[in-house]
């Protein structure tokens, strides 16, 4: 029997050492994985979860206390600046704004917070303001006096005009508005500058293209002023984007309404380079947004303004509503142009930027153009949305706490509805 056993045992020898070796490399690929979800695992389910949770401020306020300390006069000795990065700076700021507070119940120097009290000021100041640009108060304050001007502190009021413009003009009169406000954090998401404003895929798409740039008018025929000159895709993307006409205002009894200068659909009809150029903004749309074509239009029919049935519903009155986000978008790049047109009134100029006549995307994703001779990072849908149709940063009305002094955190003269 031992020829018998003997081939038995070899196969449980075999058998052992397969499932000894499956064993081994069971165990190796576990501990593998064990050592590299230790090294990299809590960093990826951090950024996965921040990704993914909602918006809230004490993460960039303890963004700030967790990051070195600066030293603003070593950077530019002209800068008078207090360190605002770190975790000295922050609770110095607060504690030097309580003991303001104490001093002067009513603020001294307040233009565009009018009837605030000094503490319903700190508390925004801390929630809105240094949060959203994930900076301490130094930044814009001479923390020994909370009143005085500095040129930071001076573009962040006229910031606080803007939010007032951009709720009223353009954001709380939305058809279907689903009640989120534009706030300091809408664009700035945790950055005082170098705001991401045209979305990366964006940027990286370098559409070798060349297409004629040429107005168009309300009937979508060229207008030939000059002769039609040769611009890059991107170029020509942008200048619709930021100076956006509408020709023919939405009216839901007219199939013909609701277009506007990247319509195509004017009898004459469009060059190729015109669907070119309508078909990039697009795309910047989508990508902006992180949505489909479909949730804006009905793919039979993009010249359709009917309204999505892929988006969601609102019930409005007990009955179920589509949001018309064309509409919204309609809308959105009324508001891109206005900014355009007027953003000069709202931030000072950058210092350091290429020269050069051109508008023109830096190697960041910044949209800079020159306005009235100075140059400018100005937004675009991207800068608020960041992939997603609802910016992550907005307030609603719903969610607004109520401050310590009774009031809203998100004062009303920046709700743009006084
Ligand atoms: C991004 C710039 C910025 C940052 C950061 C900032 N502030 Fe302000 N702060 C302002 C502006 C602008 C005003 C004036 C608003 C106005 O004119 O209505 C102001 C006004 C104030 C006032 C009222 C002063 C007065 O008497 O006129 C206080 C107090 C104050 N801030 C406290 C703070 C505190 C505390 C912090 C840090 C938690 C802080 N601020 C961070 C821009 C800033
Ligand atoms: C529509 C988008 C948008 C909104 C909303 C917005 N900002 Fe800005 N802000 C910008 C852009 C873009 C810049 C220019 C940044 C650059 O040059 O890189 C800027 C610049 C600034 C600067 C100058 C920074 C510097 O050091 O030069 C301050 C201060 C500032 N914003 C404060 C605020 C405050 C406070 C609010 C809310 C009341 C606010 N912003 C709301 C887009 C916005
Ligand atoms: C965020 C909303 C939105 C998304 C997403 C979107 N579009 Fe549009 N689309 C618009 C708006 C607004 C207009 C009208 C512009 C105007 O009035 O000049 C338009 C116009 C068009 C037109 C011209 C229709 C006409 O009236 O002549 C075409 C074609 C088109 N889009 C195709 C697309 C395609 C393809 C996609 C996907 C890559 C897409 N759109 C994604 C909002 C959107
Ligand atoms: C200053 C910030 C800001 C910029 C810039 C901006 N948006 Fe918006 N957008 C918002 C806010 C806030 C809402 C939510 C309004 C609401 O509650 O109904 C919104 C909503 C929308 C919606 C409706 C989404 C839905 O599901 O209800 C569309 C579509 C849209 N934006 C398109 C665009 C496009 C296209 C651009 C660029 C041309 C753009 N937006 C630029 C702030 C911005």
């Amino acid at each position: 029997m031992q020829s018998g056993t003997r081939p038995r045992n070899r196969q449980l020898v075999v058998l052992a050492s397969i499932v000894g070796g499956a064993i081994v490399a069971i165990i190796t690929a576990t501990t593998f994985w064990w050592i590299y979800e230790l090294a990299t695992g809590p960093d990826r389910k951090a950024a996965a979860q921040a990704a993914a949770a909602p918006y809230n401020p004490s993460d960039n306020i303890r963004a700030i206390m967790q990051a070195p300390a600066n030293n603003p006069k070593a950077a530019d000795p002209a800068d008078t600046r207090e360190a605002w990065m770190g975790k000295v700076a922050y609770p110095a700021g607060v504690q030097a704004g309580q003991d303001y507070v104490a001093q002067f119940p009513q603020p001294k120097n307040v233009a565009v917070l009018k009837g605030m009290t000094t503490a319903q000021i700190w508390a925004y100041m801390q929630q809105h303001v240094s949060a959203a640009l994930g900076v301490g108060c130094q930044y814009c304050h001479n923390i020994a006096d909370f009143s005085i001007d500095i040129p930071q502190k001076i573009s962040a009021r006229l910031m606080m005009t803007l939010v007032n413009q951009l709720n009223k003009q353009f954001i709380t009169n939305l058809p279907h508005w689903r009640g989120n406000y534009v706030d300091c954090a809408t664009c700035h998401n945790g950055k005082p500058v170098n705001l991401t404003t045209v979305n990366d895929n964006f940027v990286q798409a370098k559409q070798p293209i060349k297409v004629v740039a040429e107005s168009v008018d309300f009937q979508g025929k060229p207008v030939r002023t000059k002769a039609p000159k040769l611009v890059d895709l991107k170029e020509a993307i942008l200048e619709q984007t930021y100076n956006y006409v509408v020709w023919k205002p939405y009216d839901p009894a007219d199939p013909t309404s609701g277009r506007g200068s990247l319509a195509l659909n004017y009898t004459g009809g469009r060059t190729q380079d015109q669907v070119n150029v309508t078909q990039g903004a697009m795309n910047l749309f989508s990508w902006s947004l992180g949505v489909g074509c479909t949730y804006c239009h009905n793919p039979r029919n993009f010249a359709n303004y009917e309204i999505s049935t892929e988006a969601p519903t609102l019930v409005v009155n007990g009955k179920p509503e589509y949001i018309a986000p064309r509409i919204k978008a309609q809308r959105m790049l009324l508001m891109t142009t206005w900014m355009i047109q007027n953003w000069n009134k709202y931030v000072l100029p950058r210092a350091a930027v290429q020269t050069g006549a051109k508008p023109y995307i830096s190697a960041t994703g910044q949209h800079i153009r020159n306005i009235g001779g100075s140059y400018f990072s100005v937004p675009g849908c991207d800068t608020c949305h960041n992939g997603i149709n609802i910016p992550k940063a907005s307030l609603n009305q719903v969610d607004v706490p109520v401050g310590e002094a009774g009031l809203p955190v998100l004062p009303t003269v920046l709700r743009g509805i006084e």
